[in-house]
């Protein structure tokens, strides 16, 4: 098939490119020096292509997504990079086989992952981004805390998502050096071989981990390619054109707000660099004609969306193309919770 002859709007990955990313971050950082954040692109046969060059190891932020992970025969080794309460379903894979590691930052995380069933945690550190993670002096009472609950402590993780999408290099590395100390003194404190963080905008400025947790970097998106990073956009949409107002000068497509993450702004229209995207709606992408060359009722366009990771949770598939030809199909598979 071929991608005009697909009902829009599509989701598309560039296979070419998807690999050549792969292969970028995969020099950098092989084997299990690398696990790939599955909440970027949900998955399963994604991340068995992953898996194939030697990353088995995956982080994942949902229940449902270690759930999907282990169903597909990828439960080597399978990090809950997050906080959760309703771990019996952990301990349920934990059961069937799978290794489960899950993150703790307090006595009722901990609780939980011991009731549940679940033997692995890593001690989740706040390094400067508000959201989980304890801090960094409290750690290594956590960590023996958990060894007490009968939990096996393998170290720490912590994310400096506060630093990942800055534009200002310079800054980003100072940032991250200060993160990383506060994760070594954690680290100091808790034991174990594990230390865990990063993310696409740090991955070659964060050299204190063990590994990396980085997703973004595989299919890319326009708030990202802002900082210069060798990794390709591998992730579009085609939409339709299905509407034209000359004398207004402006066209609509059938791309709106429930296809694309809106958090980091607009969309671009990709192969009309020229025309400016004036905004999204529900199922609408209106954009100025001036400068978008010749376009009709009709038309298709491909539009790269600002973040990859909610547009991604969007769709149902996603079509792996090779230049015009849909070579593939691949199902998002790990949506939900
Ligand atoms: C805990 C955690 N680790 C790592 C990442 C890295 O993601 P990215 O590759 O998008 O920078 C994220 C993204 O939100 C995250 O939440």
């Amino acid at each position: 098939m071929r991608v005009d002859q697909l009902t829009t709007p599509a989701l598309l990955v560039d296979l070419d490119r998807l690999d050549a990313n792969i292969s970028t971050m995969g020099a950098a950082w092989p084997g299990a020096r690398l696990r790939p954040h599955v909440k970027a692109f949900k998955s399963t046969e994604l991340a068995r292509r992953l898996a194939q060059h030697g990353h088995r190891g995956f982080c994942c932020a949902t229940v449902r997504e270690m759930e999907g992970m282990a169903a597909a025969g990828l439960g080597d080794d399978l990090l809950l990079a997050n906080e959760v309460l309703d771990t019996a379903r952990l301990g349920a894979l934990v059961e069937a086989g799978a290794r489960v590691t899950v993150a703790v930052d307090s006595s009722p995380t901990i609780d939980a992952a011991a009731a549940g069933g679940v033997r692995e945690v890593l001690i989740d550190v706040n390094v400067g981004l508000p959201r989980c993670g304890c801090s960094p002096d409290d750690a290594g009472r956590l960590a023996d805390e958990a060894r007490a609950a009968g939990l096996a402590v393998r170290g720490v993780m912590g994310y400096e998502g506060h630093l990942v999408g800055l534009e200002d290099r310079a800054a980003r590395e100072a940032g991250v050096a200060e993160a990383m100390a506060l994760l070594a003194t954690a680290h100091d404190a808790v034991g174990g071989e594990v230390v865990s963080g990063g993310g696409t905008g740090t991955w070659d400025s964060n050299r204190w981990i063990t590994e990396l947790q980085a997703g973004s970097y595989l299919l890319m998106d326009t708030a990202y390619g802002r900082l210069g990073l060798p990794f390709e956009p591998a992730l579009t949409l085609a939409a339709t054109v299905i509407s034209v107002n000359r004398p207004g000068g402006w066209g609509v497509a059938d791309v709106g707000l429930k296809a694309l993450g809106m958090d980091h702004g607009n969309p671009s229209i990709v192969d009309r660099p020229r025309a400016k995207v004036w905004f999204c709606s529900d199922e609408h992408l209106t954009f100025g004609l001036k400068d978008a060359g010749e376009v009709d009722v009709g038309s298709r366009i491909r539009v790269q969306p600002a973040h990859v990771d909610p547009t991604v949770a969007y769709h149902e598939r996603l079509q792996v193309v090779r230049g015009d030809e849909v070579v593939d199909t691949w199902a998002v598979d790990l949506r939900g919770w």
